[in-house]
């Protein structure tokens, strides 16, 4: 297939755009760089041998995006292009309204004038909130977002299923991830955060490589089994793999479908500590410090809806996320700045 890429130069984009290409599909890439750097497509291109077709474009930018539609013909849109630091987006709600909000309308009107109505969403296990049960399966109700972040998601998951339910010719795969860590074997693309990392695996890898002197575990009073936050780390490889599989639901014609993409366990802060001491045999100082506000105890995925229709399971585990994200760190301390 022929393939839209927005965000492509992102840390889960340019995995995917690794993915895509070596399962056959034509790829072009429209990102701003607000958040990554053309080097990651490079490096793409180094991995997969092969050069990837990229227009350095705002998805608000109607004129560009319809010269870039001028020039192509696509048969699906895989939409990474957003800002997604919970933090910031309480700093700036309009400025995260305005980026994810109008800029996917934008997108999502270029698309259908151009006769593409084929479109897989980035998504997030933030929409089911403080989650009602766990593991958490699609159809648990979404909940309260804490942050406007997470009211892009939501919000646009709805407006993408109200454009479907009235134009049935729209095929809209929502694609829920849980959290996203690893990188590519090669060690040559990875997660490049600018500045302090929010998330856990990028700040324990600057940790382990000198960058900053400790981890600090937000809270060790939740009603977990050593009271620190469990999640689902999935490996962003299998997530990128999660995109191709989602591509045959398109092809299948599915109108609306909603997949979580995690793998089902669940490891606490503790347990990540120790599983990256383990996988590389290095000691990570870290001090407990109070909650961090908005945080929920546990969130993990029932992920076995993406298995029985896409045919898709995770195949990386915790060792492989903590040697993966490791290799990158250290073979390029500063990201894609060195
Ligand atoms: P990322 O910041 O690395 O990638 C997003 C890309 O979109 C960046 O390359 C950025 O430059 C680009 N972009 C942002 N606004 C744009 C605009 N207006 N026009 C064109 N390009 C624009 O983030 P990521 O971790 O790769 O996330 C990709 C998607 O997955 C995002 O939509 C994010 O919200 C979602 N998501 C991420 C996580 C996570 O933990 N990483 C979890 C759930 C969902
Ligand atoms: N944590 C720490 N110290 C840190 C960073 C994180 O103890 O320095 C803890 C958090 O309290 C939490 C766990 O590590 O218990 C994971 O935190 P992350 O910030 O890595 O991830 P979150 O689960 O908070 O959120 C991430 C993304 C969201 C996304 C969500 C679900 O940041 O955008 O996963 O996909 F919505």
């Amino acid at each position: 297939m022929n393939i839209l890429v927005t965000g492509g130069a992102g840390y889960i984009g340019s995995h995917t755009v690794v993915e895509l290409v070596e399962a056959g599909h034509d790829v072009v890439v429209v990102d701003n760089l607000v958040n990554s750097s053309k080097k990651s497509l490079d490096r793409v291109a180094r991995i997969v041998n092969k050069k990837i077709a990229f227009y350095e474009a705002d998805i608000r930018d109607r004129e560009k995006m319809e010269k870039v539609f001028s020039e192509n013909q696509f048969d699906c849109c895989i939409h990474f292009a957003g800002l997604k630091a919970v933090g910031e987006s309480v700093a700036f709600p309009w400025e995260y309204y305005d980026n994810n909000i109008n800029g996917t309308l934008v997108l999502l009107d270029v698309l259908r004038k151009n006769g593409c109505k084929n479109i897989i969403f980035s998504s997030s296990a933030t929409v089911y909130g403080t989650p009602a049960v766990v593991p958490i399966t699609e159809d648990c109700p979404k909940g309260q977002c804490t942050n406007p972040y997470g009211q892009t998601k939501s919000m646009l998951e709805q407006i993408m299923m109200d454009m479907q339910k009235a134009d049935p010719e729209w095929n809209v795969v929502i694609l829920r991830y849980f959290n996203p860590i690893g990188a590519h074997k090669s060690g040559t693309i990875g997660e490049s955060p600018n500045g302090i990392p929010n998330n856990l695996m990028p700040y324990i890898t600057q940790v382990a490589v000198g960058k900053l002197k400790e981890l600090g575990i937000f809270g060790n009073d939740y009603d977990t089994p050593d009271g620190t936050g469990v999640r689902d780390y999935i490996h962003v490889v299998d997530l990128a793999n999660g995109h191709v599989k989602a591509l045959k639901a398109i092809e299948n014609k599915c109108g609306l479908a909603v997949y979580n993409l995690g793998t089902g366990h669940g490891y606490s802060v503790l347990d990540i500590v120790k599983a990256f001491e383990e996988a590389n045999g290095i000691k990570l100082p870290y001090v407990i410090k109070p909650r961090r506000p908005g945080d929920i105890a546990v969130c993990y995925s029932d992920p076995s809806k993406a298995e029985r229709e896409l045919d898709w399971k995770a195949q990386y585990d915790i060792t492989d996320m903590c040697r993966d994200s490791w290799r990158w760190q250290k073979q390029n301390p500063n990201g894609y700045d060195d």
